[in-house]
This record gives structure tokens, C-alpha cells and sequence, in this order.
């Protein structure tokens, strides 16, 4: 079964001008494959500014795919003019990190509701709008409904910017950094209210964050980017209990444990300097940072994301191919070939 959202080799990269005359380019994404199923969560982590959000605006066809392909439900839309993705736009939405931002505060929460609605000529529109309200638990929906967005408290308001997502009953929701302006009270209950619509109404999320724990609790995979790639892959308990990458180590031991309740505020941050994306370093992307570099190879080759085991991919050259297709750390390798010779 094709999934539903496909990434292929995607990459997105901006010209920025330098001075005057000359232009730089912006590698925010940089060959990403990954793909969702239907009704299927995959959270993105990585340090700020590797490329998360871009990555998820590309899914979205928000920002502009410089080579690679999307596609949704089977169908190539790397290249469709706007005008031809109405029915793309219906089935996929968005909810984006700051809920005012995205809600225009001179329209009733009635009228910022219908919006998508009108766009797509759907009637009904005040039963789905009052559905929609009670489907994130916004009670009553009728008082709700003729509220203004600053007569709302943070979490109501980030409850108002899912509930337009879910108006037209999209199959596909990118969650950007959803809770992460909301009071730590409200943050848990909408991360436990996203889960919900997602075992009800079977929608497949990309969900963006900082916050590795919640990525543990809501999500069916994990990918780890870093400098416009992913360099790791699998379910969350391994990607995170046994992590391969030496990038993936590193961030999960930056996060900041003191105030759990604050965490989402203190962006987990690898020790070193991460390069520039206008000037990504040759070989692995990691390597200037890498406590485990190999001269000569990881400054030099680019490691290709490989399956470790069926669901895990790491892009590191510390796992290697063997005989028997499988792919182990270089020195558990080295080590099995030299008990190898010893036992002869
Ligand atoms: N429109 C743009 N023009 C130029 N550069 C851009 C543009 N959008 C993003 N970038 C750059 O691309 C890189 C990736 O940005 P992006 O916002 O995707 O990172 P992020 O992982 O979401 O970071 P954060 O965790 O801080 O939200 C950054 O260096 C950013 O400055
Ligand atoms: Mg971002």
C-alpha cells in the first residue's frame, strides 16, 4: 500500500543575498526521504534551525521544493500549479506553533471556522463548525463560537487553531511546535487531545518538536534531523533508548532535565558550534562536532541513511555492511573480524 505522504529525496534550498551582488544558498533541507502512512504519527527532533519546520512546510508544498518529489495519496504534487490542489489542500492542514499568529483576530471564532469551509463550498457550516468545537472539547460550542480569539486563554486558542485544521476532516495534519507557547497546564491535555483525534479520526500527524519526551509518548516513529538531513530513524523507545547516531547521543543528552515543566522553553543544545547551512561541511554534516570522527572518512564520504534493522536507518560510517546484510558498529565489526582470526 502506498503511504500517504511521500518524501522523496527532497531538498529545499533558499538564495540569499550575501551583498550586493552575490548570493548564498540556504541548504535548510538537504535530501530528505520520509514517508507517512495513513493515521500513522512521525515526530521530527532536532536542534533549531536543522531544518524541521522547512522540512514539514515542504510536506505542506508551502515551501518551495528546490529537487526530490512529494507526493500524497500516490500522487506526484512537486510540481502541480496551486490551482489544481484544492482537493490536496482539503485533505491536508496544519497547526503551527503560535495559535494567534495564525487566527485572524477581528473574526468571531463562528467566522474563523467557516473560513476553510467557504473556500471549499462546503454547507452545514454551522453544525460542522459547532462539531468541530466539541471534537476539541471547546464547550459550549455555540458561547464559544461567537467569541473573539483574545476573549480565549493560549490553550483555548491553540484548541481553535486545531479545530480549523480539522474542519474539512483532513487525512493529514503538520503539527509545528503546537504546545509549545501554551502554559505547561494546557500542553499536556492537547498533546493528549491530538492523540485522541488521531486514534478517532485516524489522521496521520508529522509533529515538530523540541521536547523528545512528548515525541516518545505521541509518536509511531522518530526521526532525528540535523543541518537539513535526517541521520536517524525508528521507533521512538529505540531511537531513544539505544540511540546510533552520535549526533542523536548528543541531543538526548542535552536535554535539559532541571524543570520539567520548563522544558520546552530550553531548546536542547549539542555542545559545539553548528555549522552554517550556507556552508555545510563536506562528508558527514556532522563531523566538525563529532566526538567519535574518523579522519579521512567521515570528513570526506557522505554516509547514506542505511537500515540497520527492519524500521531503524542511522547515516553514520560507524555501522558498516557485512557479509550477512547486517549492519553493525564499525568496532563491533573490526572486533568480530579479529576474534575471527584468532579462532583459526
Ligand atoms: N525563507 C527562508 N529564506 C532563507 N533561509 C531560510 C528560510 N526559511 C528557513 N531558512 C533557514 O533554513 C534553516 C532551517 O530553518 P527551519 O526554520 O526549517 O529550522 P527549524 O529546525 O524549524 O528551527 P527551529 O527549531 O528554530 O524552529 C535555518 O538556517 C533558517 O534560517
Ligand atoms: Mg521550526
Amino acid at each position: 500500500m502506498a503511504s500517504l505522504v511521500t518524501l522523496d529525496q527532497v531538498k529545499v534550498h533558499f538564495a540569499v543575498r550575501k551583498m550586493l551582488f552575490s548570493t548564498q544558498t540556504v541548504r535548510a533541507v538537504d535530501g530528505v526521504s520520509l514517508s507517512l502512512d495513513a493515521g500513522e504519527t512521525v515526530s521530527v527532533v532536532g536542534e533549531s534551525g536543522s531544518g524541521k519546520t522547512t522540512l514539514g512546510r515542504a510536506s505542506l508544498r508551502l515551501a518551495p521544493i528546490t529537487e526530490g518529489s512529494l507526493s500524497f495519496d500516490g500522487q506526484d504534487i512537486t510540481s502541480v500549479r496551486e490551482g489544481k490542489l484544492q482537493w490536496f489542500r482539503r485533505r491536508a492542514q496544519a497547526v503551527f506553533q503560535d495559535p494567534y499568529s495564525s487566527i485572524d483576530p477581528f473574526m468571531d471564532i463562528q467566522q474563523i471556522l467557516e473560513e476553510p469551509l467557504q473556500i471549499h463550498n462546503i454547507g452545514d457550516r454551522t453544525d460542522r463548525v459547532h462539531q468541530a468545537l466539541e471534537d476539541v472539547r471547546l464547550s459550549p460550542a455555540g458561547e464559544i463560537a461567537e467569541k473573539y480569539p483574545h476573549m480565549l486563554s493560549g490553550g483555548q486558542r491553540q484548541r481553535v487553531g486545531i479545530a480549523r485544521a480539522l474542519i474539512l476532516q483532513p487525512e493529514y495534519i503538520l503539527a509545528d511546535e503546537p504546545v509549545s507557547m501554551i502554559d505547561a497546564s494546557s500542553r499536556t491535555e492537547i498533546l493528549y487531545l491530538m492523540r485522541d483525534l488521531q486514534d478517532r479520526m485516524g489522521i496521520a500527524f508529522l509533529y515538530i518538536t523540541h521536547d523528545i519526551a512528548t515525541a516518545r509518548y505521541f509518536s509511531d516513529r522518530i526521526a532525528v534531523m540535523y543541518l537539513g538531513r535526517v541521520v536517524e530513524q525508528g521507533i521512538p523507545g529505540e531511537v531513544l533508548d539505544e540511540p546510533l547516531h552520535p549526533y542523536t547521543k548528543a541531543l538526548i543528552a542535552a536535554v535539559p532535565e532541571a524543570d520539567p515543566n520548563n522544558r520546552l522553553h530550553d531548546r536542547p543544545s549539542v555542545p559545539g558550534e553548528t555549522p552554517s547551512p550556507t556552508n555545510v561541511p563536506t562528508g558527514c554534516n556532522f563531523h566538525s562536532r563529532c566526538p567519535q570522527f574518523m579522519a579521512g572518512q567521515c570528513d570526506v564520504v557522505d554516509p547514506m541513511l542505511v537500515q540497520v534493522r527492519p524500521g531503524r536507518w542511522v547515516a553514520c560510517h560507524l555501522y558498516v555492511e557485512t557479509k550477512d546484510g547486517y549492519v553493525g558498529t564499525r568496532d563491533a565489526y573490526v572486533e568480530t573480524e579479529a576474534d575471527t582470526e584468532d579462532s583459526k
